[in-house]
């Protein structure tokens, strides 16, 4: 069999090791506890979906369906893709599950790998890692402000404040159309200054044309009319009502007009949290790069419709764990050491005493590394060094034969006795140690 060699990651999708994993899990725990305080539940959707879920859910002609979807063939034919956003599973997933015949209002979360055939670059990858919630049923705007503060909320409590809170309206089925043809003709007025992407948006989705990232044709939207001035009455007042809310709430935010989002499924609120500018570039934050959305979300009124759903109105957002993680002050700190016990076993009829005493310390919560290995004492306290325990318990054969263990502190710290190292019997000794450890914390 020829050999194969230097098989790496693909390209935009990366391992996380303890010292990352560690960042993450920290993240993951403070969601569960911040947003169970706002009264969401966590779901889990599978990883891979019918395609046309997202291609009816985001749009055709979004830049993630028209050409980021890792989209392959099941062995039946159907069209699967990996699911690039979690919204359109989980709207699906409240369809399939008939919540709205239960109880149209549900408030859900969710955390896992998202998959986008992007550029890679700092802060965009093609595997990443979203944090996301949804609430369902409600169509009052206090819902958006509230999701809002729980997103400012959760940010604070992994240590990422001072982003900047944008806020936007797209109008609703009703106004959008004539808000849609006064941004066609502008964009028709300035084509020649537009990239060729933005040529065909005008015709297809013109909305998309402010959305652009390329510097011209911003610059050729600059005066671009916004949607937040082309709102029907019940609209404004939504808008309105999300600013009052948003106050009520104690929340700083910008209204930013040429904020459209990149997924076709959003109507009146859209925002994002964007990271504060770089010191470079006068600001305090970490920075991003050019990747600096934190998290963006929105409402998505007509989304469980379109999927097939009554009409129920909903609204979500989602943040990037990796950006989050990158910002998070926790990503400084140091691993700290996997365990606090290193018990060790070297010789004849020492596996036994040693394995029971290990199992005796785990019992009691204790985290033990265990070393049975055929090495010699020298390189089981060199490993016993390296794992950062407090304290390490060794049995030898003497102390097999005499039923004890010797235990040696590992740090400065005395031992109770007074001494860096005390024998006592195997049978008390996971006592004993406990009580050292206690002594130490
Ligand atoms: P999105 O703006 O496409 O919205 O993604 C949300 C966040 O995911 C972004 O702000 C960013 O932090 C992160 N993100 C997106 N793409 C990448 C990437 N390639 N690499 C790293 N991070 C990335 C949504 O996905 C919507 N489903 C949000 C939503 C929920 N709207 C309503 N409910």
């Amino acid at each position: 069999m020829a050999e194969i060699s230097n098989i790496r990651s693909v390209k935009g999708m990366h391992d996380l090791l303890p010292a990352s994993s560690r960042v993450f899990s920290r993240i993951e725990a403070e969601m569960r506890r911040v947003f169970s305080q706002y009264g969401f539940s966590e779901i889990r959707t599978p990883v891979v979906e019918e395609t046309r879920l997202f291609s009816r859910g985001i749009g055709e002609e979004t830049d993630i369906v028209a050409k980021e979807m890792y989209t392959f063939l099941d062995r039946d034919g159907t069209s699967l893709s990996l699911r690039p956003e979690n919204t359109a599973s989980a709207v699906r997933a409240y369809i399939e599950h008939g919540m709205a015949v239960s109880d149209p209002v549900a408030r859900w979360y969710y955390a896992g790998p998202m998959f986008r055939h992007e550029r890679a670059q700092k802060g965009r990858y093609r595997q990443f890692h979203q944090i996301g919630a949804e609430i369902f049923g409600i169509s009052d705007a206090a819902a958006d402000a509230e999701l809002m503060h729980m997103l400012m909320d959760f940010a604070a409590a992994v240590g990422v404040s001072g982003g900047r809170l944008g806020i936007n309206s797209l109008g609703c089925a009703a106004c959008r159309p004539a808000y849609r043809e006064a941004l066609k003709s502008f964009a028709v007025g300035v084509r020649e200054r537009l990239c060729e992407d933005c040529g065909r948006r005008i015709e297809t989705n013109p909305l998309r044309v402010l959305d652009c990232k390329k510097e011209p044709c911003r610059a050729a939207t600059e005066n671009a009319p916004a949607s937040a001035d082309h709102l029907c009455a019940d609209c404004a007042a939504h808008f309105a009502r999300l600013r009052s809310a948003l106050d009520a709430f104690g929340d700083t935010y910008e209204v930013d007009r040429r904020m459209v989002r990149g997924l076709d499924y959003y109507n009146r609120t859209t925002f994002e949290l964007s990271a504060a500018a770089p010191a470079e570039e006068g600001g305090d934050g970490a920075g991003l790069g050019a990747q600096n959305a934190i998290a963006g979300g929105g409402r998505y009124d007509g989304l469980v419709e379109i999927l097939g759903g009554r009409p129920t109105p909903a609204v979500g957002f989602a943040v990037g764990l990796e950006r989050l993680a990158m910002l998070s002050p926790w990503a400084a700190d140091p691993l700290p050491p996997a365990v606090r016990v290193f018990v060790m076993a070297v010789g004849e009829g020492t596996l036994e005493p040693a394995a029971a005493l290990a199992s005796g310390l785990r019992r009691r919560g204790v985290s033990v590394e265990f070393d049975g290995s055929d090495k010699g004492f020298k390189a089981k306290f060199k490993r016993a060094d390296k794992s950062g325990a407090v304290v390490a318990a060794i049995v030898g054969e003497d102390e097999a034969r005499r039923g004890v263990c010797a235990v040696k502190s590992m740090t400065a710290a005395m031992l109770p006795g007074g001494e860096k190292q005390a024998e006592v019997p195997v049978a008390d000794a996971a006592a004993y140690i406990e009580t050292v450890l206690r002594h130490e914390a």
